[in-house]
């Protein structure tokens, strides 16, 4: 399966998939749509320590993306990123989390980072598992710190030392 730096062109793609995460999951804690050109911002001029992949089907249609992003703005974190990964509700379970998973711990390795942190609501299976999959170290767990349709729900930090 192809996987590729994602471009400012990407940005309606990936801006499908993150908002349709946010009107049915509780994996990001928005509870409104995006707009594309939040997108197209964000996928501007990324450093290496900041990468976002696609991964494509074989009609070369994005059906998922990952992002490392900035953990912190203090300069003592600057070697530290935080990791999104969402996948279209057709192709999961398929492996495609998986492999874009390890593309983008590379490339952050590549750039130099010294470690990925990443937080997976509760409840999370696939997310979960794959964090384990990946070597993560749960970290711990902030309860009842966030809110989305009507409920409260516990967040799960994650790291990976590079
Ligand atoms: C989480 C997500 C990115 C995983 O991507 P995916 O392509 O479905 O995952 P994969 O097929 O690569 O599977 C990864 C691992 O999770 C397991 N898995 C997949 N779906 C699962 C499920 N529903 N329940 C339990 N385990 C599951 C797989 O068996 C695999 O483990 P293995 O390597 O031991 O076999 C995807 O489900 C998704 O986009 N979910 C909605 C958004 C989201 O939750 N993003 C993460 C925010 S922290």
């Amino acid at each position: 399966m192809p996987i590729r730096s994602a471009t400012p062109d990407d940005a309606a793609a990936i801006a499908a998939i993150y908002n349709d995460a946010i009107a049915n999951t509780t994996a990001v804690m928005w509870h409104d749509p995006k707009p594309v050109s939040l997108w197209r911002e964000r996928l501007t001029g990324r450093p290496p320590g900041h990468p976002a992949l696609v991964a494509l089907d074989d009609a070369g249609a994005v059906i998922g993306f990952t992002t490392l992003g900035p953990y912190d703005t203090l300069c003592g974190y600057d070697d530290v990123a935080e990791w999104s990964l969402y996948v279209t509700e057709e192709a999961r379970g398929r492996g495609v989390g998986r492999l874009l998973a390890e593309a983008v711990i590379e490339a952050g390795r590549s750039a130099g980072l010294y470690s990925v942190v990443s937080r997976v609501t509760a409840g999370n299976a696939a997310s979960q598992k794959l964090h384990d999959r990946l070597g993560f170290r749960r970290v711990g767990v902030f309860e009842k710190i966030g809110h989305k349709f009507g409920r409260r729900h516990d967040v799960i930090v994650y790291q990976l030392i590079l």
